[in-house]
């Protein structure tokens, strides 16, 4: 409690999932809030929830007159930034290279790695008058392996992860750290997006991925949203002072190793072979001795 306490943060996709968790904590903690996110209904519903600790104001994070309209609305309305979580994202098509258009990867981009650089760049001005400040961007655990997430997606996650130690060290001067978060799954709407999937299909999905969730990675248990959001909190709090241009991940340790490294199952079956293999290799030598 307090850990935040008179701190005003900026976060945006703050109305659903890891944003809207960091909100929660954020507030339990003291800070006051603006949220950034183009789901209006949901943020007029957590700036009434959280009255005079949270505002909403509507931004969409690919169009750049919108994020300067958000830092500097912090700056009139709260007096300055000291936390900015770039936040904001969605998982994007398409999965595979072989479907990839010109179109479909700049939107990606722009919505995963142009938001987060114009979201440093226009907040500058707010976290210096507040004498320096604390950026944390979310990446993934897609932006350091292959394989978790579609091509567009973990390519842009990779860029954010370089784009915190590059703002990272151009910062640092101005008392501005900047921090990344990869997270592993994490049950939110994100794998639901309600153009494309029915709320039928939606309800079906996610008690699937409820079900599957725990034995995902090592730590078995699902990943939620306040998971992410103790993160952020001690990159956000001055806990983390001595700590700039880095990323954590937050995934269950599902980013230790191949899978027969923690899976018991996976392990009995690769010890079972390594067995057959032996096996078979000893049966060679006494055919060689043999014959020899
Ligand atoms: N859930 C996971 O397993 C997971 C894993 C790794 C990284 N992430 C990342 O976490 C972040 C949050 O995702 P989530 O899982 O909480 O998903 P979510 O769908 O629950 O929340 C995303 C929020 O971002 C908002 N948003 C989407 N497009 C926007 C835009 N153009 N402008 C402003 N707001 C926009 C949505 O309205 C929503 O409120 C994303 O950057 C995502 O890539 C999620």
């Amino acid at each position: 409690m307090d850990r935040l306490k008179g701190k005003i943060a900026v976060i945006t996709g703050g109305c659903s999932g890891i944003g809207l968790g960091t909100v929660e904590r954020f507030v339990a903690e003291g800070a006051r809030v603006l949220v950034g996110d183009i789901s209006d209904a949901a943020g007029a519903e957590l700036a009434a929830r959280f009255e005079g600790q949270v505002a909403y104001r509507r931004c969409d994070v690919t169009d750049e007159s919108q994020i300067k309209a958000l830092m500097d609305e912090a700056g009139s309305r709260f007096g300055g930034i000291d936390i900015l979580f770039n936040n904001a994202g969605a998982g994007g098509a398409p999965n595979r290279f072989e479907d990839m258009t010109g179109e479909a990867w700049d939107s990606v981009q722009a919505l995963l790695v142009r938001s987060v650089a114009l979201g440093i760049t226009y907040a500058i001005p707010h976290m210096k008058a507040r004498g320096g400040g604390s950026v944390i961007n979310t990446a993934s655990i897609a932006g350091t392996q292959a394989g978790y997430g579609p091509v567009a997606y973990s390519t842009a996650k990779a860029a954010v992860i370089h784009l915190t130690r590059v703002a990272a060290a151009d910062l640092a001067r101005d008392g501005i750290r900047v921090n990344a978060i990869c997270p592993g799954l994490i049950l939110t709407n994100i794998f639901t997006p309600a153009e494309t999937v029915s709320p039928g299909l939606a309800t079906l999905i996610k008690q699937t991925m409820a079900q599957s969730a725990p034995n995902t990675q090592p730590i078995e248990k699902a990943g939620v949203p306040a998971d992410i959001a103790a993160a952020v909190l001690f990159f956000a709090s001055e806990e983390s002072a001595f700590v700039t241009g880095t990323h954590l991940l937050v995934d269950g340790g599902l980013g230790v190793g191949p899978r027969n490294s923690w899976d018991p199952e996976m392990r009995a079956e690769r010890q079972r072979v390594m067995e057959e293999r032996r096996a078979a290799f000893a049966a060679a030598q006494v055919e060689d001795v043999q014959a020899g």
